[in-house]
């Protein structure tokens, strides 16, 4: 894959090499965690540093941190497990959730899902046109019978970040669970669970250059959640199944550098951020930028872009075929299955046109200043065969015989 054309880290990132390495080395000691002979040692110590340096990175403690199969895994645990528990304890009764409708389809799909199955009452909360839910409408939006609320630390469109200690003092002492998706910031702002006050939060190990299949949940010490994956007792009897090892030791060496490298990684993407956009005004100068307009509350990978009356789709298609750079569609559903517009852009208050003319681009590690030079040249290039082909053919035509 050509790096240089990558401008969608926040689909996915390279596998750094130290998780490489790390994966490598830790596929040899293959005994199982759970049996209790002289080989599993080095297994064992392998699982603490890695669970160590997702601690670290998470900002909790390790009796917090549980392993999982990913972001869309711990999504669902956090949310059923409440749920689960809640019924449990009080059959019949109606409960409220509230959520943003800002929300990736792993926490959308499982309220759905509440709603459903337990005929529960759903608020799903509009972000202001910058993409921020305030801890006002929170506050305005919970009723007597309200169990759960979730709201994402940082949208993967638009890179708003929420004011979740905010939130989270809000909720305080009213037996609210607080659920955290931290998928798009765990890794790329600091995070410290502690501060922040929420009672679970997710994290996936593939947004932050480790593996794919592999990420976590952080529980606060003195929540319960009913598990939701039942089996042999391992991660302290709430989460069954052998221990993805090789997976697990390898995002712990990739949570290590990310903690490592996190303050030197958010100036150097604010620094290319800031170029983007300055670039990008000057090549193309229609274009607007989508999201908060204090950059402090953006994680600075991300920038969302609308050009108006550009069909981003065909200027998606134009920048991998004649370019090879992958961006990805803010208009594009996230499960590819149906092509409906942006969820999140359309709760923000931008028309359908300007859903359909906005462009996510998302640099990473692996992006050099001289990359911003090649994608802004490459997109105005694309902007102007576009408007050459969409002129009325008298405007642009004339016949040389
Ligand atoms: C905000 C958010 N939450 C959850 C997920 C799902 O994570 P995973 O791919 O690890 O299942 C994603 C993935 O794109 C995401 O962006």
């Amino acid at each position: 894959m050509s790096i240089q054309g990558y401008f969608d880290y926040n689909a996915t990132t390279p596998v750094c090499s130290e998780a490489i390495n790390a994966f490598v080395n830790a596929a040899k000691a293959f005994a199982n965690p759970s049996s209790k002979y002289a080989l599993v040692k080095p297994v064992g110590a392998f699982l603490s540093e890695a669970r160590e340096s997702l601690c670290k990175l998470v900002g909790c403690a390790t009796d917090e941190l549980f392993f999982t199969s990913g972001g869309t895994e711990s999504n669902n645990w956090a949310l059923k497990g409440v749920f689960l528990r809640e019924f449990t304890a009080a059959p019949g009764e109606s409960a409220h959730i509230i959520i943003s409708a800002l929300e990736h389809s792993s926490i959308l799909e499982v309220v759905r899902y509440l709603e459903r199955t337990f005929h529960c009452e759903v608020s799903r909360l509009n972000p202001d046109n910058e993409g921020i839910i305030s801890a006002e409408s929170v506050l305005a939006a919970l009723r007597p019978n309200t169990r759960v609320v979730s709201i994402m630390l940082a949208n993967n469109e638009v890179g708003s970040i929420q004011p979740i200690c905010d939130i989270s003092r809000v909720l305080r002492d009213r037996n609210i669970h607080f659920h955290v998706d931290g998928v798009q910031a765990v890794g790329k702002i600091k995070v410290d669970a502690h501060m922040l006050g929420m009672d679970t939060l997710s994290f996936s190990g593939h947004k932050f250059y480790g593996p794919k299949g592999c990420g976590g949940l952080y529980i606060r010490r003195g929540v319960t959640l009913e598990p939701l994956i039942h089996g042999g007792g391992q991660e302290r009897g709430y989460r069954g199944g052998t221990e993805a090892v090789a997976m697990i030791v390898s995002m712990g060496a990739a949570a290590k550098l990310a903690s490592e490298q996190l303050d030197e990684n958010l100036q150097r993407f604010a620094q290319y951020s800031d170029l983007l956009r300055k670039q990008l005004t000057q090549k193309v100068p229609t274009v607007v930028f989508n999201g908060p307009k204090n950059l402090s509350m953006q994680v600075p990978n991300t920038l969302s872009i609308c050009i108006p009356g550009i069909r981003a789709e065909a200027l998606a298609a134009i920048l991998d075929n004649l370019n090879g750079i992958q961006v990805s569609l803010g208009s594009a559903c996230s499960n590819n299955k149906t092509m409906s517009l942006s969820h999140v852009l359309l709760s923000m208050g931008l028309t359908d046109e300007e859903v359909k003319s906005t462009l996510r681009v998302s640099v990473g590690l692996y992006t050099q200043e001289e990359d911003i030079k090649f994608f802004t040249d490459a997109v105005a290039n694309a902007v102007s065969i576009l408007n050459r082909i969409s002129k009325p053919v008298s405007e642009d035509h004339v016949l040389t015989t």
